[in-house]
C-alpha cells in the first residue's frame, strides 16, 4: 500500500509518471519501480546496488549513520550481553526470543541433527590437506543437498524449518572437520550433552586421546563472536543466497553459494586479510606507510577491516569485538599481544586522518575479529569459515523468509548494454 507518490518527468515530455513510495517500520522509504519499465521503457541503473532495496524483510535492521544493528528489533549490544548463540538462532528463525520451554525444545531438536552422514566425511579426502578451508566448505555444504532431498518441499514451512535446523546443527561439525582435515588429525564426533560452542571448540581443538574441557571465558567470547556475525541485512552473501533461492534451488546449494561469496576479501574474507595485513605492517613504526598506501588512489591497497557500504559510523559489532578482544587477551595473559596493540594504534591513527574522516571509514566487524580468533587458537585460514558458521543461520533465515514471501519472483536483473549493435556474420575469407 503506497503512502505517497513521486513524479518522474522527462524534459521532453509533459506526461509525468507516478511511482508509489512505500514505507517500512524503520529506515528509508522506497520508490516502488516495479512498473517503471512498463511505464517508461527505462531501467534503473545501480551497479553494486548502492541505492537499491532488493526485498522487504523483518529480520535485521541497520542504521549505518547511527551505528545501530537490530536482530528482530533487539539491539546487538543487548543480544551479545544477555543471550547466547542458540537463542539468537531461535530469534532469527522464529522472530521472537524463546522462553525456557521453547529453548529446551530447540536445543533438543538441534541436538538430534548434529551428526553428519558418514559418507559426507569422505568428501574431505578429495581435497589436498592444504586446501583453503573455504574451498572445502563450499564443496561439503553444497554436497549436503545430495543427502537431504528427502524432506525438501520448500513450499512447506515444516520442511524449510527442518532444513534450517539441520544446517544450524551440522555446520559446527562440518567447519571443525575442515580444520581437522587440514591438520591430519582425526575428526571428532559431536557430543549432544555439550553446549553449541563448547561442542564446536571440542571438535576443533580436542583429540580422541584426551578429554577436552573448553575454557568458559573463551567459550563465551566465541559465542559472542557468533552472535555478532549471525546476520546483517542484505549483504553480498545473503543477497547471493536469496538470488540462488529465488529459482527454487535446494537450500544447502543456496548456502554453498553464500559461502562462496563470503570468501571474498571485500566481504567475509576481510578478517583473514586483516591479520595478514597486521603481520605485514609488523610494527607501529610502519603504520604511516600503510595508511599512506591506503589513501593513494594509484595503490590498490586498502586498509582491511576498515570501511563499510552501510556503516558511515562505528560498526557496533567492531566496538563489541574490541571489548571481547580485551577480555580474551586478559584471560590468556596476553595483555601485550603485539598485533592487538598494533591494531589499536592503527585504528587511532586512521580515525584521526582526514581521509578516513572525510570518507567516513571506520573499523568494521572484521577489524578485531581476527585478533580474537587467533587468540582463541583458531588458524588464520579458518577465520572466514567461522564467519560462515555464524552467518549460516542468517542465510537460512533470510532464505526461509524469501520463500514464504508472497512477492517472491525469480531474481532476474537487466543491464545497460554497451556492446556492439546488431551485425551480420561474414564468411571467414571476408573477415
Ligand atoms: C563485511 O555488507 C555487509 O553488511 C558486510 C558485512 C556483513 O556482516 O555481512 O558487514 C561484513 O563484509 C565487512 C567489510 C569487510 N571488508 C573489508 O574490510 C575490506 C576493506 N573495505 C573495503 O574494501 C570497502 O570499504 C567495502 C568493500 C567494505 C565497502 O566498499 P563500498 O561501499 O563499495 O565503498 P567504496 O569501495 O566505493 O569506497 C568508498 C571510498 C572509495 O574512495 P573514492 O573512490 O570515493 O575516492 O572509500 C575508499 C574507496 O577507495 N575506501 C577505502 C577503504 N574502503 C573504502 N580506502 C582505503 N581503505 C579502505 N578500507
Amino acid at each position: 500500500m503506497a503512502d505517497n507518490y513521486i513524479s518522474l518527468t522527462k524534459d521532453d515530455s509533459s506526461q509525468a509518471q507516478q511511482l508509489p513510495i512505500l514505507s517500512g517500520t524503520l529506515g528509508p522509504s522506497v520508490i516502488d519501480i516495479r512498473a517503471l519499465y512498463a511505464q517508461t521503457g527505462h531501467f534503473t541503473y545501480d551497479p553494486g546496488f548502492t541505492s537499491t532495496a532488493s526485498c522487504s524483510s523483518k529480520i535485521t535492521f541497520i542504521d549505518g549513520d547511527a551505528g545501530i544493528l537490530l536482530y528482530r528489533g533487539y539491539p546487538i549490544e543487548q543480544l551479545a550481553e544477555k543471550c547466547d548463540f542458540p537463542e539468537v538462532c531461535y530469534l532469527l528463525l522464529n522472530g521472537e526470543l524463546p522462553n525456557g520451554a521453547q529453548m529446551q525444545e530447540f536445543v533438543t531438536l538441534t541436538s538430534q541433527h548434529v551428526m553428519v552422514h558418514e559418507q559426507l566425511t569422505r568428501f574431505y579426502s578429495g581435497f589436498r590437506r592444504d586446501a583453503h578451508p573455504m574451498a572445502v566448505l563450499v564443496g561439503v555444504v553444497g554436497a549436503l543437498s545430495a543427502f537431504y532431498h528427502d524432506v525438501m518441499d520448500i513450499t512447506r514451512k515444516e520442511d524449510r524449518y527442518l532444513s534450517a535446523i539441520r544446517l544450524i546443527a551440522k555446520m559446527p561439525s562440518i567447519v571443525a572437520m575442515c580444520h581437522k582435515y587440514s591438520t591430519g588429525m582425526p575428526f571428532i564426533y559431536p557430543k549432544r550433552k555439550l553446549g553449541y560452542v563448547e561442542n564446536f571448540m571440542r571438535m576443533m581443538h580436542g583429540d580422541p586421546c584426551d578429554d577436552y574441557q573448553a575454557n568458559p571465558v573463551l567459550a563465551r567470547a566465541l559465542d559472542r563472536i557468533l552472535i555478532l556475525h549471525a546476520d546483517h541485512e542484505q549483504n553480498a552473501s545473503t543477497s547471493t543466497v536469496r538470488l540462488a533461492g529465488s529459482s527454487g534451488a535446494n537450500p544447502y546449494a543456496c548456502v554453498a553459494a553464500g559461502i562462496a561469496c563470503l570468501w571474498g576479501a571485500a566481504h567475509g574474507g576481510a578478517n583473514e586479510a586483516v591479520l595478514n595485513m597486521l603481520e605485514e605492517i609488523g610494527d607501529v613504526s610502519r603504520i604511516g606507510e600503510y595508511v599512506a598506501k591506503a589513501k593513494d588512489k594509484n595503490d590498490p591497497f586498502r586498509l582491511m577491516g576498515f570501511g563499510h557500504r552501510v556503516y558511515k559510523n562505528y560498526d557496533p559489532r567492531a566496538r563489541l569485538m574490541r571489548q571481547t578482544c580485551h577480555e580474551v587477551l586478559d584471560e590468556l595473559n596476553l595483555h601485550d599481544d603485539r598485533l592487538f596493540k598494533l591494531a589499536m594504534e592503527l585504528e587511532r591513527i586512521a580515525l584521526e586522518d582526514p581521509y578516513f574522516i572525510e570518507k567516513k571509514l571506520y573499523p568494521n566487524v572484521d577489524f578485531y575479529s581476527g585478533i580474537v580468533l587467533r587468540a582463541l587458537g583458531i588458524p588464520t585460514e579458518m577465520f572466514t569459515a567461522i564467519f560462515a558458521l555464524a552467518r549460516s543461520v542468517g542465510w537460512i533465515a533470510q532464505w526461509d523468509e524469501m520463500i514464504a514471501d508472497p512477492e517472491l519472483k525469480i531474481g532476474r536483473p537487466r543491464q545497460l548494454y554497451r556492446g556492439v549493435a546488431m551485425r551480420d556474420v561474414k564468411p571467414v575469407f571476408a573477415r
